[in-house]
């Protein structure tokens, strides 16, 4: 028998991605640079389905029908050339390579280049959903050759999670780089989440006072409503865990330094290139970057603070509502930037992106999934042209709601002195957005006053630059 799709790389999210093929009845090939991983796999769980142990990579390629689908999930980086260089010369002209690691789109871009020379498709493929995604149904994001995903995509529908309608959460992003573009956006969303999140439970702990077990409380009942989503639900499990050694809440015991992996300052990075104002995704990457500076926080202890007395119980639990309020509306915004990044690389590299298929896909599976996703979904398919999301109607309507709540809490945040750079980084983004003028006119000005960097004018075409040191008069640039 042959294997209609082989896995290599059978680390966790490689091992549990070949048994959610297995168990969705294809046959696998497995396969291991130590072999001895391959060997556990199928002996503890070869009842699950029909696995092909192989070996050697030329037993691998052996195992696989034809054109063959080898998914290869190793670490980014240098680990997945290294793969494509072994693989690829054992390869045949309509062979499949999916890379499904958490890889640069820019590097993906290249070997589908590469690949594409030999007649080889590449197709770098985003999933998200961590290890249980991976086993149970993740949410995927394949780029590449599009007629790749006729054979391929089907195998996809099956194995990824379903959307409350049923939905499969898996679709042809677009060519080459793609849907590793579209995955490190995901990623990017991910941490501004987790940060607007994180800002929401340190103001209900200091301004308002509540414990971390009073806070679960406050996010289980938030899950009811239209922040229901995957990480509000962990954030109420996280919260409540107690310390099994100490007896004090977990939140507590654990080192206040976030680590990230990079796709988050990937965002940014890109972002940055793109010219795409991405603010909330930043300042979620700076607040872990910032978090991670212990001898520089050690050092900046003694600083001064605000004096502001904490909230009395009765204030606390209109507090607690209004920065529900200020989530919802923060989220919004960052999910207009990270949408906006999408729209900007599509154009930029000619994808041809559907912003609400990418929606559609995100509501099961992924990190982020959310009821919220099924609105931006909605509001993509109600305009495909939507110039951002904060010109959708129903967003910009639930926006205007919240906005008084919104500044009331950035004003508690600031006299108390609690950072929230995610909350008051996504209103910034909104006033900028709505106001008539922006400072940027006097920016030109003074571009043009020490650089004679031109300026263009309100009531004319064309460029101009005032004579600064001379008279002061106009001249046409
Ligand atoms: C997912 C996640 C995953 C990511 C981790 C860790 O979609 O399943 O985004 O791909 O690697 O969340 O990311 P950091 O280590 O950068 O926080």
């Amino acid at each position: 028998t042959s294997a209609q799709i082989g896995v290599t790389g059978l680390a966790v999210m490689g091992r549990n991605l070949a048994r959610n093929f297995a168990r969705n009845g294809y046959t696998v090939a497995v396969h291991n640079r130590t072999a001895a991983r391959t060997h556990a796999l199928v002996e503890e769980f070869g009842q699950e389905g029909d696995f092909i142990a192989a070996e050697t990579a030329k037993e691998f390629v052996a195992a696989l029908e034809r054109p063959r689908r080898l998914v290869v999930m190793v670490k980014a980086g240098e680990p997945t050339d290294a793969v494509i260089q072994e693989f690829a010369p054992l390869l045949e002209p309509g062979d499949m390579i999916i890379d499904g690691g958490n890889a640069h789109f820019a590097d993906t871009r290249r070997r589908e280049r590469d690949l594409r020379e030999r007649g080889i498709h590449f197709v770098g493929m985003g999933v998200s959903g961590g290890e249980e995604g991976a086993l149970h149904g993740p949410s995927i994001m394949p780029g590449g050759p599009k007629e790749s995903y006729d054979s391929l995509g089907p195998m996809l529908e099956k194995i990824s999670a379903k959307a409350a309608d049923g939905a499969p959460c898996v679709t042809h992003v677009g060519p080459d780089g793609a849907g590793h573009f579209v995955k490190m956006v995901h990623n990017g969303i991910e941490y501004a989440d987790m940060q607007l999140i994180g800002e929401a439970y340190q103001l209900l702990r200091d301004v308002a006072g509540y414990s971390p077990a009073e806070i679960a409380e406050i996010f289980r009942t938030w899950n009811t409503g239209r922040l229901d989503s995957y990480l509000i639900e962990i954030t109420a499990e996280v919260l409540s865990h107690v310390d099994a050694a100490t007896g004090k809440p977990f939140v507590d015991v654990v080192v206040d330094q976030a680590e990230q992996k990079g796709t988050g300052r990937w965002t940014v990075q890109i972002a940055l290139d793109l010219g795409v104002p991405v603010s909330g995704i930043a300042e979620a990457v700076f607040a872990r970057s910032l978090s991670g500076h212990a001898q520089l926080r050690e050092a900046s202890r003694g600083l001064a603070g605000p004096k502001a007395a904490p909230l009395n119980e009765a204030e606390a639990a209109a507090f607690a509502d209004r920065v529900e309020q200020a989530l919802y509306a923060s989220k919004i915004v960052s999910y207009t930037q990270g949408f906006h990044e999408i729209a900007a690389g599509s154009e930029e590299y000619g994808w041809d992106i559907d912003l609400g298929a990418v929606s559609s896909i995100w509501r099961g599976g992924c990190i982020i999934r959310a009821a919220f996703l099924d609105r931006i979904r909605a509001a993509y398919d109600a305009r495909p042209d939507l110039p951002s999301l904060l010109s959708d109607e129903t967003f910009a309507r639930e926006i205007a709601d919240a906005q008084d709540a919104w500044r009331e809490v950035l004003v508690s945040a600031t006299l108390q002195g609690v950072p929230t750079p995610g909350f008051a980084a996504a209103l910034a983004y909104y006033d900028a957005l709505r106001a008539e003028r922006l400072p940027a006119a006097l920016t030109q000005g003074q571009r043009d006053f020490f650089g004679a960097h031109t300026y263009r004018r309100v009531d004319r075409d064309g460029s101009f630059h005032t004579l600064w040191g001379g008279d002061r008069s106009e001249v046409s640039a």
